[in-house]
């Protein structure tokens, strides 16, 4: 098949395209690169990439493609909250006319990333595909806005399926440690201790970056049947946990750690489980490997083997607001988070539309 993925240069994209690329596929990527300083002790491997922003796609962008996964966006809350105008602009509009590029083109499959976070605070029920929106965010706002938009072009030629992740965690070559496992670890490995900011006791539902990427590739293989206008919580059954439980892991895990809370910490708004039993039973090929007990020690072992420094875990390089807020401060984006120049890192386009 030929694919492309937008987003293919952040957390969850560089870890991606290599499994697409080892399966035969013919992969092209479509990302501004806003992370290019942010590689995880090795580079992404290369792809080629259109290099345009998401929101200058047209039609002919598409041609040819079989499939598009969709990834790109301001992909958390704390980000996007920093404008929600532009929130809107990116996740929402500017994703739904790649849709509409896509179907205009004739591609038949559309996987779009969205997120657990459009259930909003719930924490009394595991919640699964069929749970009303609430979400608490423009970022969670976004993705409800973007699946009902997909769901509207579903037909006999066009299949949108709606991949809701859990939080992700683990590593990857993009890595970042604004995940709360991500983040708890790099905490326990630079300082000792495992900082809580919130008071532990929110529920979260969590998921390995490699068992998203396992959904991905199964929703691009399933039969149409299976994924046609679908929704599918990405994650693990048993796999929704406490943060003071991970807290309690980690310290478990990394001797000599203990756990504290950050001055102040009251319960976070993000409180809710989730159901993953639909994705398990009737995604086919999905097999999730992966446990938040597995990710604490790939993580204990990267971070302490160099990688994560309490330099690197004070600076911008992995987290994503600290990151744009950077470029900002830097000129290198204007205000609508467009490169101001050709920057050494804004990506060139190394591959132009058919
Ligand atoms: N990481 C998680 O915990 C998680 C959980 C649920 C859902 N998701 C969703 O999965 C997707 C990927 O998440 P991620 O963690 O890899 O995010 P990320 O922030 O690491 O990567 C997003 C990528 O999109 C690119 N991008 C953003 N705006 C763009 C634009 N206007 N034009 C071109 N490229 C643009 C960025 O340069 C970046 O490389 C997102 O849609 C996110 O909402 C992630």
């Amino acid at each position: 098949m030929r694919i492309l993925v937008t987003g293919h240069l952040g957390y969850i994209g560089v870890e991606l395209t290599p499994l697409l690329v080892e399966l035969g596929h013919d992969v092209v990527g479509l990302d501004t690169d806003y992370f290019a300083e942010g590689d995880f002790l090795a580079p992404p491997d290369p792809l080629p990439n259109l290099g345009i922003d998401l929101r200058d796609v047209t039609p002919l962008h598409l041609a040819g493609f079989d499939a598009v996964v969709h990834l790109a966006a301001l992909s958390n809350d704390p980000l996007s909250d920093l404008d929600p105008n532009l929130t809107y602009d990116i996740n929402h509009a500017a994703s739904v006319r790649l849709a509409h590029a896509a179907k205009a083109a004739g591609v038949s499959r559309f996987v779009f990333s969205s997120s657990c976070s459009l259930y909003g605070k719930t924490a009394d029920a595991e919640l699964d595909e069929r749970a009303a929106f609430n979400p608490l965010t423009p970022y969670g706002e976004s993705k409800v806005r973007v699946e009902q938009a997909l769901s509207q072009l579903a037909d006999s030629s066009f299949s949108p399926v709606y991949l809701r992740n859990a939080t992700a965690y683990g590593l990857s070559r993009r890595l970042r440690a604004d995940v709360v496992v991500n983040n708890l670890v790099a905490h326990a490995v630079t300082t000792g201790k495992v900082m809580l900011q919130s008071d532990g006791t929110p529920w979260r539902p969590l998921v390995h970056v490699l068992d998203i990427a396992q959904a991905f590739v199964a929703a691009l293989a399933a039969p149409r049947h299976a994924i046609h206008d679908q929704a599918f919580n990405v994650g693990r059954v048993g796999e929704n946990y406490q943060v003071r439980d991970v807290a309690q892991l980690i310290a478990e895990l990394a001797p000599g750690c203990v756990v504290t809370y950050a001055e102040g910490a009251t319960a976070d708004i993000r409180d809710y489980r989730v159901d993953f039993t639909k994705i398990e039973r009737e995604l086919p090929g999905y097999q999730p490997q992966w446990t938040v007990r597995d990710g604490i020690e790939q993580l204990l072992a990267a971070y302490s083997g160099g990688g994560m420094s309490p330099a690197g875990f004070a600076g911008p390089k992995f987290f994503r607001l600290r990151t744009i807020t950077q470029l900002l401060d830097r000129g290198d984006l204007d205000t609508k988070l467009r490169w101001t120049h050709r920057h050494s890192h804004a990506p060139s386009p190394e591959r132009q539309p058919a």
